[in-house]
């Protein structure tokens, strides 16, 4: 596997995207274990974009179940219908959160989070295996640059579950 990281210095979300994508694809590569694999992409995201909290939630018979993830203390078990990662996974869409306390039923693991995006992955079998979810502490944080940006590091994923 890759032994370090290399972050444009840069403000161009894209240009960053792009650059530390194949990165993580090579720090992946060999390694068959999930979880280290879910854990070194939440570091490579932290890293690259500071992020506030950058986390996996998986699918576990009827709830999603905190895995992977960088940041502060989070809640361990989210019902299908509640918070934004619920509404990801019972909806199968990409959402997008520009100011949290304007989303009904968000759950606030932490008051300093005020922007999120969350992405479905999906399993071979067409299921959603899990969500991946990213939080702000800036209010209107993420667009379609992260949606298309994080929707690669997903793919990535679903070829390993
Ligand atoms: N924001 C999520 C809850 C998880 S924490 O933010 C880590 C939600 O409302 O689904």
């Amino acid at each position: 596997m890759a032994e370090s990281l290399f972050v444009p210095k840069t403000a161009d979300r894209r240009v960053i995207y792009d650059e530390i994508t194949p990165q993580i694809a090579a720090l992946i590569e060999g390694e068959t274990d999930l979880i280290a694999n879910l854990a070194n992409i939440t570091a490579v995201l932290k890293e690259a974009f500071g992020f506030f909290w950058v986390g996996f939630y998986v699918k576990k018979e009827n709830q999603l179940v905190l895995s992977a993830f960088q940041g502060s203390i989070a809640c361990t078990r989210i019902d299908f219908d509640k918070g934004v990662c619920g509404h990801c996974y019972t909806t199968r869409q990409t959402v997008i959160v520009p100011n949290v306390e304007e989303f009904d039923g968000h759950i606030a693991c932490s008051s300093l989070a005020k922007s999120e995006i969350v992405l479905p992955i999906y399993s071979k079998s067409g299921e959603v295996f899990g969500v991946l979810d990213v939080d702000s502490d800036k209010l209107d944080d993420f667009n379609e640059t992260d949606a298309e940006g994080l929707g690669k590091i997903v793919k990535i994923v679903e070829r390993i579950i």
